[in-house]
């Protein structure tokens, strides 16, 4: 009898589960990627079936089963935010997440190839130019996703993986192991990223400036429905596992293939450096047609078990190596010499070109870093210049086409200097211009530095705003909701001239402004109350006095115990403090002699900001008197900055790498495998934060 119930049982409570499955994922395709797989009908009676078979297994009864519950657009990583405080689980990778050792030449990889035991086999890969994703699959559920995170642990970012179309979400088959791994690319592809940034650049939010960083934003959101619109995609290219089929990796990326993954084709096994370079030199030129971007080729050794023996260092594996294609270069006419204004009125020159295709995208501006650069290459409108452009850097000027010796250089007409047609470039050349782009005012070059500067720090555009962004940035006032776009839209409706107006906004005043609603108005308003509770170190960093860092601020601020003691000091007295030199002294000096800048102190004391400090008072006890002190790994209790604050507040000094001075390793979870070793090499004491907090007690 038994026998007979449990026959018909098992396929049930089984059919139970996969519909929960199938319905849990429906509900997710249907809320948040508004991709519905299933018609309504469909789905009505699979849940109805799913009823069914619930009221008959009552013991089966789940909370989280789609019956219990509406389809929700929440997102996994939402839903665990409410309880972790943290938009994405980090996760710890079953296996490291190493990075590769990269070379740039033929002679580099025979060195490598010279290491390998011979005869190897080698498999060519394309090196994909995305973000690396390491997929959990078990039995044959899409469990988790991963970024590389730390290399140790990462961020599971599975719910927006799931809006990539050739990510499966399960594989149906009977053949596969309980476990295993795939890794890959996260990749935007260029069609779909210069749409992205088309549309950015009609909403004036800031561009990507490459595919790399858009699928890094993208990957990162909190929403997968405008996730699954941007449209990512991915290319696998490393299995792992336990028994898992197949001796070679080329064997592995066909059964993975196989089993449904998405593998490039452009995968080749070679025997010889010569077929090897063959490879580079197609793909070379041939890369410039795949859809997605790809900055070198990897190589492999293909057989696993070679690959086991030949083992890895701490961050790479010795079985593959990269090779990185060499930055795309180009001429191009360079038709203009703009100038543009910095935070710091540092005036940097701009080549307007002739726009060319490069590395994937249209460039049409470049830096052309100062004007003894420029010099340096007699660089002039009209002049045709090399650009080029490399991973993730702004493009550059990197020269001139050279006319060859003795031939005449075909200087176009409109050149903007002396002679139109002249063999030696003789001439006046290119002259730097003398007053602000931006505001007129006369620039300045101060002695020693290439750069020229705009004076004119309270009166020019770009330099008011670029003070406003510095001081509610996160690092000073972390002023929430008061971003670039929408300083630059207050500026210029007259409601934001300099810092202290950030306290005097009404919530009328940016309720009413074009694109600002009311609840956006509401978080700027909280975040600028909030602000008046940072302490004293943060308020100086916040100030924007020139070369007043950070870190400078808070040395400052802990002798300067408020503001009142600081405005008197004299450059003399500053310069007694550690780090302070003559110059930032100077500055310090320049600042609080400026009548425009003792009103907004003024007006910034009455908003109710912290001008004097706790935290700045100096060491709260001397606990740590003495001791240096090495943090690493990650915490639970406090963040890593918390714990330097601490050591600094009980008199000891965080240092960075560990010597046989350090005193003790305040070591967290996944502490570096390098400071690990050095740690035990010279016996430096480890010690836990629970150690470490009632230590300072
Ligand atoms: S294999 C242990 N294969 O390049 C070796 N990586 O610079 C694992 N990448 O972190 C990596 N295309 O994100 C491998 N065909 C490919 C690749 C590839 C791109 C990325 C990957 C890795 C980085 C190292």
């Amino acid at each position: 009898m038994m026998d007979l119930f449990s026959q018909i049982e098992e396929p049930e409570r089984e059919e139970l589960k996969a519909l929960r499955k199938e319905l849990e994922e429906a509900n997710y395709k249907y809320y948040v990627l508004n991709m519905p797989t299933l018609s309504d009908r469909e789905f009505d009676e699979k849940m109805r079936r799913l009823q069914d078979l619930e009221a008959r297994y009552p013991d089966m009864f789940d909370p989280k089963s789609p019956t219990q519950h509406v389809g929700s657009d929440l997102v996994e990583s939402q839903k665990s935010k409410d309880k972790s405080n943290k938009a994405f689980e980090t996760v710890r990778h079953k296996y490291p997440m190493l990075s590769l050792a990269n070379s740039y030449s033929r002679e580099e990889i025979e060195d490598w190839v010279r290491k390998l035991p011979s005869g190897v086999e080698i498999v060519c890969e394309l090196k994909f130019d995305g973000l690396s994703i390491s997929l959990w699959y078990e039995h044959g559920q899409l469990v988790r996703a991963l970024t590389r995170g730390d290399g140790v642990q990462g961020d599971d970012v599975i719910a927006n993986i799931k809006t990539i179309p050739s990510i499966p979400w399960r594989i149906e088959r009977t053949d596969i192991p309980d476990f295993f791994e795939l890794r890959g690319e996260v990749l935007l592809p260029w069609e779909r990223f210069e749409a992205l940034n088309k549309e950015r650049e009609e909403q004036e939010e800031p561009l990507f400036a490459n595919p790399r960083n858009a699928a890094s934003g993208t990957l990162k959101l909190q929403d997968p429905r405008e996730v699954a619109r941007r449209g990512l995609t991915a290319y696998l290219y490393y299995m792992l596992g336990e028994n898992l089929p197949g001796t070679t990796h080329y064997e592995r990326l066909a059964t993975a293939r196989e089993w449904g993954f998405h593998i490039s084709d452009a995968i080749k096994v070679c025997h010889s450096v010569d077929e090897v370079m063959a490879y580079i030199a197609y793909w070379d030129t041939e890369r410039k047609n795949l859809p997605v971007a790809t900055d070198g080729i990897v190589l492999k050794v293909n057989n696993l078990a070679q690959q086991e023996e030949l083992g890895y260092t701490a961050k790479t594996p010795r079985w593959a190596i990269a090779y990185k294609f060499p930055a795309e270069k180009q001429l191009t006419l360079l038709k203009e010499i703009t100038y543009q204004v910095g935070r710091t009125g540092v005036v940097t020159p701009v080549a307007n070109l002739e726009p060319i295709q490069l590395s994937g995208t249209i460039v049409q501006r470049a830096t052309l870093h100062n004007e003894d650069f420029i010099k340096s290459l007699d660089i002039r409108p009209g002049d045709r210049v090399w650009v080029e452009k490399g991973g993730e850097i702004i493009p550059k000027i990197v020269g001139r086409d050279n006319p060859t010796p003795g031939e005449f250089y075909d200087r176009p007409q409109d050149a903007r200097s002396s002679g139109a047609l002249h063999p030696s470039r003789e001439g006046e050349g290119f002259t730097f211009p003398t007053v602000c782009p931006e505001c007129g005012t006369p620039l300045v070059r101060v002695e020693g530095e290439a750069a020229w500067r705009c004076p004119n720090e309270a009166g020019c555009p770009p330099q008011i705003k670029g003070k406003i962004e510095h001081f509610v940035s996160r690092k000073a006032m972390n002023i929430d909701g008061l971003g670039e776009e929408t300083i630059d839209l207050l500026y210029r409706q007259g409601l934001l001239h300099n810092i202290a107006d950030i306290y005097d906004l009404k919530a009328e005043d940016i309720a009413v402004q074009e694109r600002l609603g009311e609840k956006s108005a509401q978080n700027m308003l909280a975040g600028i109350e909030a602000s008046k509770s940072v302490p004293w170190a943060r308020v100086l960093f916040a100030l924007g006095i020139r070369m007043v860092g950070e870190t400078t601020a808070k040395k400052i601020a802990r002798v300067y115990t408020s503001i009142d003691l600081l405005q008197w000091a004299t450059a003399e007295q500053l310069c007694a403090i550690e780090d302070v030199g003559p110059q930032i002294a100077e500055n310090i000096v320049a600042y609080f002699n400026d009548i425009r800048n003792l009103e907004i102190l003024d007006r910034l004391r009455k908003a109710g900001l912290r001008f004097e400090g706790e935290a700045a008072q100096g060491p709260q006890s001397d606990k740590l008197a003495g001791m240096s002190i090495v943090i690493s790994g990650t915490f639970a209790q406090h963040s890593r900055d918390e714990y330097k604050t601490l050591i600094e507040a009980n008199g000891g000094k965080n240092v960075g790498s560990v010597s046989k001075k350090t005193s003790f390793i305040l070591a967290g979870e996944n502490m570096g495998p390098e400071k690990l070793k050095k740690a035990e090499a010279l016996g430096v004491k480890l010690m836990t934060e629970d150690e470490f907090l009632e230590m300072i007690k």
